[in-house]
């Protein structure tokens, strides 16, 4: 049976996950991203919120999404979105949008009101997310302001956002 037939099922994260989560993430991503500076704001957090999701085929952890509850100038109500990462010999069968289109509609069943995150306009604004306005949202270290991206979940909820972003406590 090859690995195209094998289901795959999406469901939130759980702490057992989270060795497999670590590993797949050292896969997708070069050795310097714990120096990237969404990682500064995760520092702060628990490992896994109730928004973070993994995709699993048989007992195999194929894709997972990061998802961080935080504030933003102090106002709560936003979401960091990241690390998302699918194994690489499965990349570009739909899993990360699937995960991504999961975690919007939890927050917006959940009340949130904005997710953000630092990634490839060239990706994510297939998945509706817009730059967000330069020197509008601040992270803890610098930032390329073409990469910094949110998705509002509540219609006109960015332009109530300002400031800098830190984990919800
Ligand atoms: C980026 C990533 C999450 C996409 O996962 P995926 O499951 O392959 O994505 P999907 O199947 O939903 O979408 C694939 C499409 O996105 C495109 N794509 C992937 N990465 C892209 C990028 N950086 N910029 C533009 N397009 C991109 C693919 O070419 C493909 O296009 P197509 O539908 O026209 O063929 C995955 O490749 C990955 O883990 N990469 C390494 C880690 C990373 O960069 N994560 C994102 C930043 S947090």
């Amino acid at each position: 049976m090859t690995s195209d037939v094998l289901a795959v099922e999406t469901r939130p994260a759980v702490p057992e996950d989270l060795p497999a989560i670590v590993a797949l993430q050292a896969l997708a991503f070069s050795p310097g991203r714990f120096a990237r500076t969404a990682y500064r704001v995760r520092e702060g957090a628990p490992d896994l919120s109730p928004y973070c999701r993994v995709a699993v085929q048989a007992d195999r952890l194929i894709a997972a999404v990061r998802m961080t509850e935080v504030t933003i100038g102090g106002r709560p109500g936003a979401l960091l979105l990241g690390p998302l990462a699918v194994t690489p010999e499965l990349a570009g069968r739909g899993y990360a949008r699937r995960l991504v289109a999961e975690v919007l509609d939890a927050a917006r069943a959940r009340g949130e009101a904005l997710v953000l995150l630092v990634g490839d306009m060239a990706y994510y604004g297939r998945l509706g997310f817009i730059r967000v306005p330069p020197g509008q949202i601040r992270l803890p270290g610098p930032v390329d302001p073409a990469r910094l991206l949110a998705v509002e979940i509540e219609a006109g909820a960015l332009e109530k956002f300002r400031g800098m972003v830190a984990a919800r406590s």
